[in-house]
């Protein structure tokens, strides 16, 4: 439904067509384009969108709606505006300085504040809302009965978990846990438990390999894993303790001793797991909690400073990086953005479809929500099982009303069930969507179907590292524009900046790289064991003083690529660098290359995204052989099965192809641009510059097929494409 802005009503820009020049990315460009862009450009074609208006209903309750906050959270009441933030939270001693800017950029918000997060998000809504569900657990199997429970049944199990990690581990504050757990409600338990103590949780998303986490558990120094027997999945009971034992012998490999295994059971009264238990390192959670029935464990008070948690993301080089998040900046900026993007209230009750093992899931499943006292729905399984009706489903059983999830979702049940939602009787006021761009289409489906035309959407643009949102509409007050994640969180500072550090200025036209210039409550504090590659990632690019303790000298690298259009919106082109985003998950070129390289045949392997229309991107593999080994199916096999077991099932290659040789540039650098063109039917371009040249027809011709180049890349296509190389 289309209206006018109500607050500035000459405000709709014309739909027009705009072409866009990004600097920094590695698609090459077709057509009468090529001439004018250099290898290290894309072109970005769309048209703009119109804009889509808040209803009068949803404004008349929403938690902002005052667009004086923009005026309020401007620049010059900067840091202090995060007050308002903060003051959501409980503190059990106030802060004296709200931004320590004095080891930039390792920013400190809140110092001289203490607090305790799991009182924050269970004790301190016993008052009101002792009775009122916090959780609602939606198993996979459809006629398994939901799991609710109250404030005060979470605050009783969060305590006898405290007590356990606390007495029978000998856990405490500062300590890590690693927890490999699938979506159950003993995960966030587990984790707010951990908080109880100051102990810091590293989740580690259920669907990685046991390998994957016994990396994480060697490099976040965890001497207890927290994992769960058994769960399903599309139908199917998984067996999850075997990773464990995967996990614990990996991270011993490496020197780390894993001295306990928690394992928490799926039932009640059977195992899920066929997987032994080992005597003396391994015990059910269940039967250990029977000692601690009705125990209590005293907040421990933590300075707002001191890590909550680690969350491991992959980068474009190296091992994966352990993001570490505050406890005060944190809770304060995912309590403020959920209830004022989300427009969460007490009484909401909320769906997330994310997983908790990923950050989406731990601000705005556990942390945000539960702060902001609302309910907080858990789905084990996959979003279509049995069917795509089953989402409608939950959310008219348990009378959803904020839904959040990602494209990919939106496009796989816009595939499977589009007029599913049509069904059933549930009503959104409001909706998120998060991971990566949304193709105006799949937004319109969402707003038009899913939301009734009456949902408004928040398009949230935020990163592992950003801890909560940082571009988005405020729903009460701005505007929707399909495909565009709009304007700057009030407090947050963007800019679009070039190679060389000069301001894109808005609405011209072109792309860059979007950088925050300034710092907020919910950025990440370091890289856990390695703060230099910290400030190299994200800050060393546009800094030109290492010495200054101003935060103006030290602007945010976020590695997307962007635009601002004259109106101000923001609309994020995807990463700069080669990160793969499948399905939402981003996933390292580097990190499957390495695992391609663990088979002894191979020699080489590259790595691209090829654009898939329901995941967004999926990996395909490129590998040559060693000299004298023979191109055999069976070793595309064992490179895909070394991909599945060392990074997971969700970075499985879509094809793995054995070719005679990597295109290289005359430096030896392979060139993954002319590979990716070649995988996504593109035209490969100017090849003149490569040592190699005449290997990359001969692979054009093994993927493609002979005869002319299939397709010609459309706008499109290039636009889709430049996310992710
Ligand atoms: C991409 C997920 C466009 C982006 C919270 C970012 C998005 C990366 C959006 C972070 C969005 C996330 N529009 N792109 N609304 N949200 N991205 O660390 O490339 O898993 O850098 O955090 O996802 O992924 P991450």
């Amino acid at each position: 439904m289309r209206q006018r802005n109500p607050y500035n009503p000459d405000s709709t820009p014309r739909p027009h067509e705009v072409r866009h020049v990004m600097a920094g990315a590695r698609t090459q460009v077709t057509g009468e384009d090529q001439s004018r862009l250099s290898e290290a450009e894309i072109a970005v074609h769309w048209k703009e969108e119109a804009l889509y208006y808040p209803g009068p209903k949803f404004i008349g309750q929403a938690n902002w709606t005052d667009p004086g906050v923009m005026e309020r959270f401007s620049e010059k009441n900067f840091p202090e505006c995060f007050r308002e933030f903060a003051d959501l939270l409980t503190w059990d001693q106030y802060w004296h300085t709200t931004l320590d800017t004095s080891k930039a950029p390792f920013w400190k918000w809140f110092v001289g504040g203490k607090l305790n997060v799991s009182a924050n998000c269970v004790d301190r809504h016993l008052a009101m809302y002792a009775n009122k569900s916090s959780l609602i657990w939606v198993p996979e199997p459809e006629d398994e009965p939901t799991v609710v429970l109250t404030y005060q049944e979470l605050y009783n199990r969060v305590n006898e978990m405290a007590a356990l990690l606390r007495d029978h581990c000998g856990l405490k504050k500062g300590d890590r846990v690693t927890i490999h757990m699938p979506m159950v409600p003993e995960l966030p338990i587990t984790m707010l438990a951990c908080a109880r103590l100051g102990v810091i949780h590293s989740v580690v998303f259920g669907g990685f390999s046991g390998e994957a986490c016994g990396a994480r558990i060697v490099d976040s120094g965890s001497r207890i894993l927290v994992t769960m027997d058994g769960y399903y999945r599309s139908g199917k009971l998984l067996d999850h303790k075997v990773n464990a034992d995967i996990a614990v012998a990996a991270a011993e490999k490496e020197g780390t001793k894993v001295e306990k295994v928690l394992v928490w059971k799926r039932f009640r009264d059977k195992a899920a797991s066929p997987t032994p238990m080992i005597a003396g390192r391994d015990f059910y959670v269940n039967d250990v909690l029977k000692q601690f029935a009705g125990a209590k464990v005293e907040p421990v008070s933590i300075p707002a400073e001191d890590p909550l948690f680690l969350m491991y993301t992959s980068g474009s080089t190296g091992k994966p990086k352990g993001c570490q998040h505050s406890s005060g900046g944190y809770l304060a900026y995912v309590t403020g953005t959920s209830k004022f993007i989300q427009d969460i209230h007490p009484t909401d009750i909320y769906w997330c479809m994310a997983d908790i093992g990923w950050i989406t899931g731990h601000s705005y499943i556990v942390y945000g929500p539960l702060a902001n006292a609302a309910t907080t729905v858990l789905y084990e399984g996959v979003p279509t099982y049995p069917d795509a009706g089953r989402p409608w489903r939950i959310a008219e059983r348990l009378g959803v009303n904020i839904f959040h999830t990602s494209p990919t979702a939106i496009r796989s049940l816009r595939k499977l069930g589009p007029d599913e939602p049509k069904k059933y009787r549930y009503h959104f006021k409001c909706m998120t969507t998060v991971g990566e761009p949304i193709e105006p289409e799949a937004w319109k489906w969402y707003y038009e179907v899913v939301g009734r035309s009456e949902a408004v959407i928040t398009d949230t643009w935020w990163q592992t590292e950003t801890g909560g949102f940082l571009c988005t509409t405020k729903p009460g007050i701005d505007p929707m524009k399909p495909g565009s994640a709009g304007p700057p969180m009030p407090g947050i500072y963007p800019a679009i900046l070039d190679e060389q550090g000069n301001e894109i200025p808005t609405g011209s036209g072109r792309a860059g790289n979007i950088v925050i210039r300034n710092p907020w409550p919910g950025i990440f504090e370091t890289i856990w064991g390695d703060p230099d590659r910290f400030v190299k990632t994200y800050y060393a690019k546009y800094n030109k003083n290492k010495s200054s303790t101003d935060w103006h000298d030290w602007p945010y690298f976020a590695g997307d690529g962007a635009l601002r259009a004259p109106d101000g919106y923001i609309r994020i082109l995807g990463r700069v660098d080669d990160v793969i985003n499948v399905a939402g998950h981003r996933l390292g070129t580097k990190e499957l290359e390495s695992a391609c390289l663990t088979v002894p045949e191979v020699a080489e392997a590259a790595v691209v995204p090829i654009v898939d229309p329901e995941k967004g991107r999926v990996p395909e593999v490129y590998v040559a052989l060693k000299p004298g080994v023979k191109a055999d199916p069976a070793v595309a096999e064992k490179v895909s099965k070394a991909i599945e077991t060392q990074i997971g099932k969700i970075a499985r290659p879509r094809t793995v192809r054995i070719v005679p040789d990597m295109p290289k540039t005359r430096s030896g650098k392979i060139m993954r641009r002319v590979l990716a063109s070649i995988s996504n039917r593109m035209d490969y371009g100017d090849i003149s510059t490569l040592s190699n040249p005449e290997v990359v027809e001969q692979i054009r011709v093994m993927v493609q097929g002979a005869g002319p180049v299939e397709k010609q890349a459309g706008p499109d296509d290039i636009k889709q494409f430049g996310k992710d190389v």
